[in-house]
């Protein structure tokens, strides 16, 4: 029986005992034990409330409830590490905590030493609740480092080469037990590679497993489960971002009743839709700009939801859905060319449909047309530059770790909508995958943590 960790329920599980009732309580799952042997009991509430091995644990159960349920203990026991509920540690130096279902603690037997032990290119450091936690794509467990050597000895493990010896690790300070037993903490945990990399795993880069893993891995220490979020920041991130220069240029509203009847139908749209970056000799004008983004993207009506838990308020209907109709996303467009309009930059009110200049063409506002002709091909030079930003704030209280992953979906969701509509209108439309958000913020003045452009979309007139 393996001697090397000790055991404990991960913090968040609650044990209650109830007369002769034992019942164990997740934020997923509970499990209500009648009567247990006081063994048994006992071994809970070890595991509640102290840091015991699995011999020890199982000494407990056998030398109480007898030699079988020690064996039984050992297997139920598996089933709990399954669930994530335990976790396993090293004392006094590291704890890791399982952060997802399915979990599995596996450290090697036999000859390990001999194997070439890598830390993972996925692993990575940071501080959490002061303290300094070690994490990878790869794993699903945190370990907690309960003391600033384990941080050292995780160091001196990025720089062994090929084979290695607890010697390579003496000067870390740590005794040689513990560090073979930290070793294979890191191990059982997947935060050392044992195995040769897949091919699957090698064409991943660290942020983009990191990123995927965060919005889509189920995790047991999802701050979301814990209570229902209420939006207490109407003030600072309300429905539409207040105007932002009273240089305002109103817009023209399209006949929508009659573009009903004369526009072409959706799968003719669907069908024709795509990505032109060579436009007609004769640039947008400012009707058609003002079409599109009365079509795209204004506000189609205020209101409330029926029953509002989380106090969001008053939220918005718009031509492109969003999570929770919150429109977190703003549209600043670039101009460069649109007969009507002044070159410069300017942004979209979509509730009052009306453009607000914020700057006229200066050298900064043409770097960001330049950057975005040299990512569509270097053809034509984007007429209308349309920059999308995020306003963090209306998403974030909310959706924690999914929140930018979200804001990529809604980019998405309007990019499409901009290029049906501007199918239907004949105009030249092309998404743009990259952008430089930093040099944007300056431009228009936004604090990036508080508003960033997160995407860009090029817009001109389109050949007969
Ligand atoms: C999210 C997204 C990003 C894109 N990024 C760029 C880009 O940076 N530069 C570019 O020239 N085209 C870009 N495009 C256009 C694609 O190259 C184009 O959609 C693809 O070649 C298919 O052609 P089609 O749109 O004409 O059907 C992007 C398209 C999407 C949906």
């Amino acid at each position: 029986m393996d001697d090397r960790f000790t055991l404990s329920f991960r913090p968040d599980i609650d044990l209650t005992v109830e007369a002769e009732q034992f019942v164990l309580r997740s934020s997923q799952h509970s499990l209500t034990l009648e009567s247990p042997q006081p063994g048994l009991k006992t071994a809970l509430e070890h595991l509640k409330h102290d840091h015991l091995t699995l011999f020890q644990l199982a000494t407990v159960v056998a030398d109480l409830d007898g030699e079988e349920a020690a064996i039984l203990f050992a297997a139920e026991l598996q089933k709990l590490i399954h669930l994530g509920w335990i976790c396993h540690s090293v004392l006094p130096l590291a704890t890791a905590i399982p952060i997802a279902a399915n979990y599995q603690f596996k450290p090697l037997n036999g000859d390990w030493q001999t194997q070439p032990l890598l830390l993972s290119r996925f692993a990575y450091l940071h501080q959490e609740h002061q303290q300094f936690v070690l994490e990878s794509s790869q794993s699903k467990s945190k370990i907690i480092l309960l003391d600033w050597r384990v941080a050292g000895l995780i160091a001196k493990l990025t720089q062994i080469r090929t084979g290695f010896s607890i010697d390579d690790l003496i000067d870390t300070q740590i005794e040689s037990t513990s560090i073979q037993s930290l070793l294979q903490l890191l191990i059982a945990t997947e935060m050392i590679e044992v195995e040769p990399i897949e091919l699957t795993l090698a064409q991943w880069k660290f942020h983009n497993l990191l990123f995927h893993r965060r919005i889509r891995l189920e995790r047991l220490d999802d701050s979301r489960k814990e209570n229902i979020p209420v939006f207490e920041e109407h003030d600072r991130y309300p429905i539409v971002k207040p105007s932002m220069s009273d240089r305002t240029i109103p817009l023209d509203k399209p006949d929508l009743a009659s573009l009903m009847q004369s526009d072409m139908t959706l799968t003719q749209a669907i069908e024709a839709r795509q990505s032109i970056h060579e436009y007609a000799q004769q640039p947008i004008i400012l009707e058609q700009l003002s079409e599109f983004l009365y079509r795209t993207a204004r506000v189609k009506e205020v209101y409330t939801f029926e029953e509002d838990p989380m106090q969001i308020g008053e939220v918005t209907k718009r031509p492109y859905p969003a999570g929770d109709a919150l429109y977190e996303l703003e549209i600043y467009p670039v101009v460069s060319q649109c007969t009507g309009l002044a070159a410069g930059l300017y942004h979209y009110q979509p509730l009052t449909h009306t453009l607000h200049h914020l700057a006229d063409l200066n050298p900064e506002v043409e770097a960001l047309i330049y950057n975005a002709w040299k990512s569509t091909g270097q053809q034509d030079i984007p007429q209308v530059l349309l920059m999308i930003t995020a306003r963090f704030g209306r998403l974030y209280w909310k959706h924690h770790d999914i929140a930018y992953g979200l804001i990529l979906k809604h980019i998405g969701v309007l990019y499409q909508t901009f290029y049906l509509v501007a199918t239907a209108m004949h105009l030249a439309p092309s998404a743009i995958s990259s952008g430089n958000s930093e040099q944007f913020c300056r431009v228009a003045g936004l604090d990036e943590y508080e508003e960033s452009s997160v995407g860009e979309f090029a817009l001109g007139s389109a050949s007969p």
